[in-house]
C-alpha cells in the first residue's frame, strides 16, 4: 500500500506499507483525497513531537472499505470525513459535549500500519496519508454524496478547527469585531466562520502580501501586511477606540477578538496587545512544547481581557461536520475555493514548497 510515513528525520513516499483489518468497532476507510496542514509540518520538522515510524496525515475523506462486526452508524460504501478525535464516547467530557476534553482523544497512538514488515504508528488517530486507515466508528462521519472529496476532505481540520473555533469556543456575537493572525488553512477558515457570524470588522494579519487576495476573498474587510511594520498599531488605526469613552491607560481601542492561526508566542502577544477592553484572544497554533507568552496580567485583570486555547475547533464532530456540508451545499460556506493545488501523494515536497512561499490556500493530495 502506498502512503507518506515520517522516518524521524524525514518523509519517504512508500508503497511498503500495510493496514491491519478492522477492530470490532474500527473502520477501515479507502482514502481519496487529504489536505495538508501546517500540523503535519511541525511533525516532520520537530515542533510536535512525534513517534517514528508512523503514517502522517489527519485531514482526510473517503469510502468506507469495511467496518468491525459491532459498527452500526457507518456501512461499505459510505462517503466520510475524517474526524482527528477518538473519543471514548462514555467519560463526563464526551457526555457533557465536550469530545476535545476526552482524555483518551489526545495521544492515544496505535499502530495500525506496518511499514518495510515493522509496526508503524498512527498520527493524530487519522493517518490519512495513505490508501487506507484505520479509525474508531466515532472518528467515521457520514457525508453527502454531493460533496466532492478534495473539498470534504478540508472539514477534517482546517474547517472544524477555524470555523469551530469562532462558533464555538469565541461564539462571537454579530457586530463585534476580529483580527486574525495568519491567512493559511485554519485562519482563513477563521476568516469566514467570523463572515457567517456577522462580525463587522474583520482584519486579516500575514507576513506575506500574496495572501490578501485570498483573505478578501473569505471575508475579511481589511489586510495588514505585518511584515510592512507594526501591525498592532495598524489594527488599532483600523478600529480605534470610541473617542467618546474615557482613554488612557491599559490600551482602550482594538478587537472584540484576535486569533492565533500561527503558532508563535510573538503572534500570541500581538493578538492579546490588539484586544479592545473586555476582548479576548484565541491560541489555536501550535509552537513548541514549552512555549510561553509574556503579558501584563493587569491589562488582562482590570478591563476583563482573556486569552483561550481552541483545540480542534472545540467542536463535536457527529455535529459539527454535518452542519460544514450542509451550510457548504447552500452555498454559505466555501469549500473548493480553499482547494489551491492538487497533486497525488508523490506531489507531498511541492505542496510544502508552495504553502511556505505563501501560494496556497490549501494543498490536497488524491490517492
Ligand atoms: N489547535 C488546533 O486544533 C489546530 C488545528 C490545526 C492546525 N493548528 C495549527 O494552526 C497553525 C496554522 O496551521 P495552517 O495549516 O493554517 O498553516 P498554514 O501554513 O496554512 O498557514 C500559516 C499562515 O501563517 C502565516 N504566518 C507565518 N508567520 C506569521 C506571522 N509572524 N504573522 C502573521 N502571519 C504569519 C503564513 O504566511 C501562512 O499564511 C499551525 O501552528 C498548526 O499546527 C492547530
Ligand atoms: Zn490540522
Ligand atoms: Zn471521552
Amino acid at each position: 500500500m502506498r502512503g507518506i510515513v515520517y522516518t524521524g528525520a524525514d518523509v519517504e513516499v512508500t508503497d511498503k506499507l500495510e493496514v491491519n483489518d478492522p477492530g470490532p468497532t474500527q473502520v477501515k476507510v479507502k482514502i481519496v483525497a487529504a489536505g495538508v496542514c501546517h500540523s503535519d509540518l511541525s511533525v516532520i520538522d520537530g515542533t510536535i513531537p512525534w513517534k517514528a515510524p508512523s503514517v502522517l496525515g489527519h485531514e482526510g475523506a473517503g469510502i468506507v472499505e469495511a467496518v468491525g462486526s459491532e459498527v452500526r452508524s457507518v456501512k461499505p460504501g459510505d462517503h466520510v470525513v475524517i474526524a482527528t478525535i477518538a473519543s471514548c464516547g462514555t467519560c463526563r467530557a464526551c457526555n457533557t459535549g465536550h469530545p476535545t476534553w476526552c482524555i483518551r482523544s489526545l495521544g492515544n497512538v496505535s499502530t495500525p500500519f506496518t511499514f518495510d514488515g515493522e509496526p508503524a504508528s498512527n498520527f493524530a488517530a487519522a493517518s490519512v496519508f495513505a490508501e487506507y486507515t484505520i479509525v474508531s466508528e466515532v472518528q467515521a462521519v457520514p457525508i453527502s454524496k454531493k460533496v466532492p472529496f478534495s473539498s470534504a476532505c478540508l472539514i477534517g481540520c482546517g474547517v472544524l478547527t477555524g470555523v469551530g473555533a469562532v462558533l464555538n469556543r469565541a461564539r462571537v456575537q454579530p457586530g463585534e469585531t476580529a483580527a486574525v493572525f495568519g491567512v493559511g488553512g485554519v485562519g482563513l477558515n477563521v476568516i469566514q466562520g467570523l463572515r457567517l457570524s456577522g462580525a463587522s470588522r474583520i482584519v486579516a494579519v500575514d507576513t506575506m502580501a500574496s495572501k490578501e487576495a485570498l483573505a478578501m476573498q473569505f471575508g475579511a474587510t481589511h489586510f495588514v501586511d505585518a511584515s510592512a511594520g507594526d501591525a498592532v498599531a495598524e489594527i488599532k488605526k483600523i478600529v480605534p477606540h470610541n473617542p467618546r469613552a474615557v482613554s488612557g491607560a491599559l490600551g482602550p481601542g482594538g478587537v472584540s477578538w484576535a486569533f492565533d492561526c500561527v503558532g508563535h508566542p510573538a503572534v500570541l502577544r500581538n493578538a492579546l496587545d490588539v484586544l479592545d477592553w473586555g476582548g479576548n484572544a484565541v491560541a489555536i497554533g501550535i509552537p513548541a512544547r514549552g512555549t510561553e507568552v509574556a503579558v501584563d496580567v493587569n491589562s488582562l485583570a482590570y478591563v476583563d481581557r482573556g486569552l483561550l486555547g481552541c483545540r480542534y475547533g472545540s467542536s463535536r464532530p457527529q455535529h459539527d461536520i454535518p452542519l460544514m456540508v450542509e451550510l457548504y451545499l447552500q452555498g454559505k460556506l466555501m469549500l473548493d475555493e480553499l482547494v489551491t493545488e492538487t497533486r497525488p501523494l508523490e506531489g507531498f515536497r511541492e505542496i510544502v514548497e508552495d504553502m511556505h512561499a505563501g501560494k496556497l490556500a490549501r494543498g490536497v493530495l488524491t490517492l
